[in-house]
């Protein structure tokens, strides 16, 4: 059974003298059940974009000319002090070299708008501790440590309210190899070891941790940061938190509470640790294959290349037909898809990603709305088509094979009474859709998003059969809006 998390808050009582004081249990339950309308948003917005950005896209995946894949594991680019076990002193040296003058806010929150996204989420400190933000709480940041000296997140947070795109951060609260000393990975194997249990050793810095304790971490610099972040950056949707593998239930507690004292309304992504989170992740570039076992809002991420952080290297970008497949099979189970960029070290975004976003964003004008604000339906997809995608090293495994889908799948979203029924292939005029055959649910009316044109259909025992026109509005499939009586 779920545990009950009491988490105390105190209140002024208003028939007591302020001195005097009421102390209100709190629940992690109550808590999470009064953000039920950034719930609603969050299921409706569907797309946003995700940046990783910081010190390690200057290496880009690159250390003293070796790759990552010569080195170790994880193969993302984020992860390079990790993998060639840099020690704190050598890996900081990247700071004073980290000057990225292209970077340009505006340019990329309007990438976000053109691409369809609905909102954005960056790194304020990843894994390496360094934060991309002006942190009165450490110099280790991008004010005080580098040449560049401009605020990213707050020029990001600017440029994100002029579009209307909404804003959220991410923090690495367990992870800082900088300043974390063994991310407590030691208490964690001490305890697992009277019990005779494993600890898996993945994430920590042990090769060169610094002298402090883990406590001491938490209390001097992930607490005060992320209440620095929340409050220079108020009406945030999502905290995304990470990789809370040597957290316990009381400091993820912490975190969590931190963050609703100052922006109640805002998610917590449940890699905050310990059960704890408003929106579940089914794991980096994952779809679930169960999805009506998730019973929170639930979000994929996902990467256009094979990592998170830029990767100098790393050219096996998804086609924008596999982003729309990752897209669409995604809302057909009832989540949001939030796909990554990883600027480089000038501050560029590599262009394929810009072009294949764009691209994105030009079916989505056409189909969005079989997109945004839907749900999902009794069947998620039908037709021969069977692909799973299980994780970042997993769709490696996909590299250099084009994926093709044929006239025979289809993906369902619904909106009310209207469902639709996305196709990412457009070769046959005459197609059958076997969910909507007759007896099941009635059609009422039918017409292909963004065109005009009369379609003929029938419903029959086979399915519901159409006979698409001449014209399509996309280069890639087609969605149809399809009104159930
Ligand atoms: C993993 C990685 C990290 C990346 C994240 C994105 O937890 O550690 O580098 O930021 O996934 O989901």
């Amino acid at each position: 059974m779920k545990k009950i998390l009491t988490i105390f808050i105190v209140i002024a009582c208003f028939s007591c003298t302020t001195a005097q004081k009421k102390t209100v249990d709190k629940t992690w339950e109550e808590m999470n059940a009064s953000k039920e309308e950034t719930k609603e948003l969050f299921n409706n917005s569907k797309y946003g974009m995700f940046i990783h950005w910081g010190l390690y896209s200057i290496p880009g995946g690159v250390w003293e000319g070796k790759k990552m894949e010569e080195m170790g594991r994880p193969n993302v680019a984020e992860w390079v002090q990790y993998v060639a076990k840099i020690p704190r002193d050598e890996y900081a040296k990247l700071a004073p070299r980290f000057n990225p003058t292209d970077f340009d806010a505006d340019a990329i929150a309007k990438l976000a708008k053109d691409a369809g996204m609905k909102y954005l989420v960056v790194t304020s400190k990843h894994h390496d501790g360094f934060a991309l933000y002006d942190s009165k709480v450490s110099e280790y940041d991008i004010m005080d440590a580098s040449p560049f000296k401009r605020d990213i997140v707050q020029e990001l947070y600017g440029a994100c309210k002029k579009y209307g795109i909404d804003f959220g951060l991410y923090y690495s609260h367990n992870i800082d190899w900088m300043d974390g000393g063994d991310c407590q990975y030691s208490v964690f194997k001490e305890q697992n070891d009277k019990e005779e249990k494993k600890t898996q050793k993945f994430g920590p810095n042990l090769w060169d941790p610094s002298p402090n304790t883990f406590e001491e971490y938490l209390e001097n610099k992930a607490y005060p940061q992320v209440k620095e972040i929340l409050t220079k950056f108020p009406g945030m949707t999502t905290l995304w938190y990470d990789m809370a593998r040597y957290m316990k239930p009381e400091q993820s507690a912490k975190f969590y509470k931190i963050a609703y004292d100052i922006q109640p309304q805002m998610l917590i992504n449940e890699r905050v640790g310990n059960d704890m989170g408003d929106f579940d992740i089914p794991g980096d570039n994952q779809i679930p294959q169960d999805h009506l076992a998730i019973t929170k809002p639930w979000q994929t991420v996902g990467t256009l290349n094979n990592s998170w952080g830029y990767k100098s290297y790393d050219n096996d970008w998804k086609s924008v037909k596999e982003l729309l497949f990752w897209l669409t099979e995604i809302v057909s189970k009832g989540g949001n898809y939030m796909l990554n960029i990883g600027p480089m070290a000038s501050g560029e975004v590599p262009k394929e990603s810009i072009e294949n976003l764009r691209e994105v964003g030009k079916w989505l004008a056409i189909n969005g709305e079989a997109i945004y604000n839907t749900k999902k339906w009794r069947v998620t997809h039908e037709g021969p088509t069977d692909l799973r995608m299980d994780g970042t090293n997993e769709r490696q495994a996909h590299k250099g094979i084009n994926i093709e889908f044929t006239a025979q799948d289809f993906w369902f979203t619904k909106n009310g009474n209207k469902l639709f029924a996305i196709s990412l292939e457009n070769s046959e005029k005459n197609i059958v859709i076997k969910s909507l055959a007759k007896g099941e649910d009635k059609v009422k009316y039918l017409k292909i998003l963004g065109a005009d044109s009369k379609i003929k259909w029938n419903q029959t025992e086979e399915g519901l059969k159409i006979e698409l026109p001449e014209n399509l509005p996309s280069n890639i499939g087609y969605a149809l809006e399809i009104t159930l009586k």
